[in-house]
C-alpha cells in the first residue's frame, strides 16, 4: 500500500462519529440475515418498480421509475446537474431544436436498415454506446455488471468509469465489448500507472481521459439531499432511506458499494472516497496528457473526453489523441457550458472528416442519436438514459432502455429513408430551429 493510501486510511478511521459507528455496526450485524432473505424478499419489494419498467414506453418513463425507487440523495446525484441546471436542460432541449427533412418513396423496408458501425476500431450493432458513469452499485446493487450484461446482449460498446464500484475483471467478464476505460487525472503517477497496468491486464484496449473534471462542479441538488459517497448515515439520509424500501433493503443486504479503483486497499469506503477526491489534480495539463498517451502506447486508442472548443480539439489531435469526445459532462460541471450537439458541427469543420468524434449529452431518444450522426459524429454516448433503467430495474431496466433507443434509431432511419447509418449526411436533412 502506498504512503498516500496509508495516510488516507488513518485519517478516515479517526473521523467516524458515534452515530455513524452505531448505524454501520447495526447494518453489519443485520446484513447476513438480510442477505439470506434477499432471493425471497427482493422480488416482492421490487414488484412495483419492475412493473413500471415493463410499462415504460420511453426514457422519461424510466426516469420516473428511477426516481420512485432510488434513495433521494442517489437520485439527486444521478439526475442533477450543476448550478441551476441550465446546461443540463439545454443539452436535452438542443435536440428538439433540430428538425428533419425526410425523404419519401425511398423503398426501404423493415429489414433494410443497417445500424452497424465502427467505434474506436471495433464493429458494434449500433452507433451509440454506454458511457462511463461512476458508482453504479449505488443506483442498483448489481451496478456496472448489470450494465455490461445488457450492453453485451445488444452488442454495444461500453466505457467503464475509473470510479467503478464493480471490479474491472467482473465487468470485462460480463461483456467483452467493454473495451474502453475512462480515466481521471490523478496526482500520484505511480498509482495512475498501476491503474493503467491493471486495465491492460483486464483487457481494456482504449483509454478515455476525462479532462473536464479537474474541478468539481457545483451540484446544488446533491447538497440539498445530503449526498455522500459512501453514505454517511446522517439522520437525513436514514429518514430518506425509509421512504425507499426496495433500494434500502437491496443496499442493506448486499456487499456495501465502494470504489474499486484501488483494489488492494481493504480499508473503509469513506477513506477511499476522500483519498480519491484528494487525488484529483486541477493542474493536469497538455504535457501530462501527452505523457498519458505515451504511457498507454499501442494498446489501443486514446480519447480526450470533455472537449468543447475548436482549438482544444485541434490541439488534442496534435498531442497524440486518436479521438475526440465532445461533452459537457452531462451538464454537471461548468454551468452554462454550451450544448455538445451545438459544438459538434463546429468541431467537425475544424478537425476535418478524418478525425473520430464521439459526442454525448442530453440524448434521450434514438432520434437524438441519429441527429448527432447526421451532424458529423462517428458515434454517440448515452449516460442517464441507461442509468435510469439501471436504477429502476437493474439489468432488466438497462435492457429496456436499450430496446427503447434501438427501436427509435431504426424507426428514425426508416422514416428518413436511410438504409445505412454510415451514409447519413446532415447537410441537407437537418435544420436548426431558433438555435442559439
Ligand atoms: C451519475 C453520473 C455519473 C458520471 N460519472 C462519470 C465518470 O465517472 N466519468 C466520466 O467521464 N463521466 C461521468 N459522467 C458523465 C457521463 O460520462 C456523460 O458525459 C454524461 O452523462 C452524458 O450526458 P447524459 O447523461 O445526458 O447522457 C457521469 C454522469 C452521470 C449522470
Amino acid at each position: 500500500m502506498s504512503a498516500a493510501i496509508q495516510n488516507a486510511v488513518k485519517k478516515a478511521l479517526n473521523e467516524k462519529t458515534i452515530w455513524q459507528r452505531v448505524v454501520t455496526s447495526t447494518l453489519d450485524t443485520l446484513r447476513p440475515s438480510a442477505k439470506a432473505l434477499h432471493p425471497i424478499l427482493m422480488p416482492v419489494l421490487d414488484r412495483l418498480s419492475m412493473h413500471r419498467v415493463h410499462k415504460a414506453v420511453n426514457i422519461e418513463d424510466l426516469r420516473n421509475a428511477a426516481q420512485q425507487r432510488a434513495h433521494p440523495m442517489v437520485y439527486a446525484y444521478l439526475d442533477g446537474g450543476s448550478g441551476d441546471e441550465r446546461s443540463l436542460k439545454r443539452s436535452i432541449d438542443s435536440f428538439s431544436q433540430l428538425q428533419w427533412k425526410h425523404a419519401v418513396l425511398h423503398g426501404i423496408g423493415n429489414n433494410g436498415v443497417n445500424t452497424e458501425t465502427t467505434i474506436l476500431g471495433k464493429k458494434y450493432a449500433m452507433p451509440y454506446f454506454l458511457t462511463s458513469c461512476a458508482g453504479q452499485r449505488m443506483f442498483h446493487a448489481d451496478g456496472e455488471v448489470a450494465t455490461a450484461q445488457a450492453a453485451n446482449k445488444h452488442n454495444l460498446h461500453m466505457a467503464l468509469s475509473q470510479l467503478t464500484t464493480s471490479s474491472f475483471q467482473d465487468v470485462r467478464n460480463a461483456h467483452e465489448g467493454a473495451k474502453t476505460l475512462q480515466l481521471y487525472v490523478w496526482k500520484d503517477r505511480a498509482l495512475l500507472k498501476d491503474i493503467l497496468d491493471r486495465a491492460k491486464e483486464a483487457g481494456f484496449e482504449n483509454l478515455a481521459l476525462t479532462a473536464d473534471f479537474s474541478w468539481v462542479g457545483n451540484r446544488e441538488r446533491e447538497v440539498r439531499n445530503d449526498f455522500t459517497i459512501p453514505p454517511s448515515y446522517s439522520l437525513q439520509q436514514c429518514v430518506a432511506a425509509v421512504t425507499r424500501l426496495p433500494w434500502a433493503y437491496d443496499f442493506a443486504s448486499r456487499e456495501p458499494y465502494r470504489y474499486q479503483a484501488v483494489p488492494e486497499a481493504k480499508f473503509p469506503a469513506t477513506s477511499l472516497a476522500k483519498f480519491i477526491a484528494e487525488q484529483m489534480k486541477p493542474e493536469f495539463n497538455w504535457t501530462d496528457a501527452e505523457w498519458l498517451c505515451k504511457e498507454w502506447g499501442n494498446q489501443g486508442k486514446v480519447v480526450l473526453k470533455g472537449v468543447i472548443r475548436e482549438d482544444d480539439a485541434e490541439r488534442a489531435i496534435k498531442s497524440g489523441f486518436d479521438a475526440l469526445w465532445i461533452s459537457n459532462h452531462g451538464g454537471r460541471q461548468l454551468e452554462d457550458a454550451i450544448s455538445p450537439i451545438v459544438q459538434l458541427p463546429n468541431i467537425r469543420a475544424r478537425v476535418g472528416s478524418g478525425a473520430e468524434i464521439i459526442v454525448d449529452g442530453g440524448i434521450r431518444r434514438g432520434s437524438d442519436v441519429v441527429k448527432a450522426i447526421a451532424l458529423g459524429a462517428n458515434s454517440v454516448a448515452i449516460g442517464r438514459a441507461y442509468l435510469y433503467g439501471l436504477t429502476a430495474g437493474g439489468y432488466t431496466g438497462v435492457d429496456k432502455a436499450l430496446q427503447i433507443i434501438n427501436t427509435d434509431v431504426k424507426l428514425t432511419m426508416g422514416l428518413m429513408g436511410y438504409s445505412s447509418i454510415n451514409n447519413i449526411n446532415g447537410k441537407d436533412i437537418i435544420v436548426p430551429r431558433d438555435w442559439q
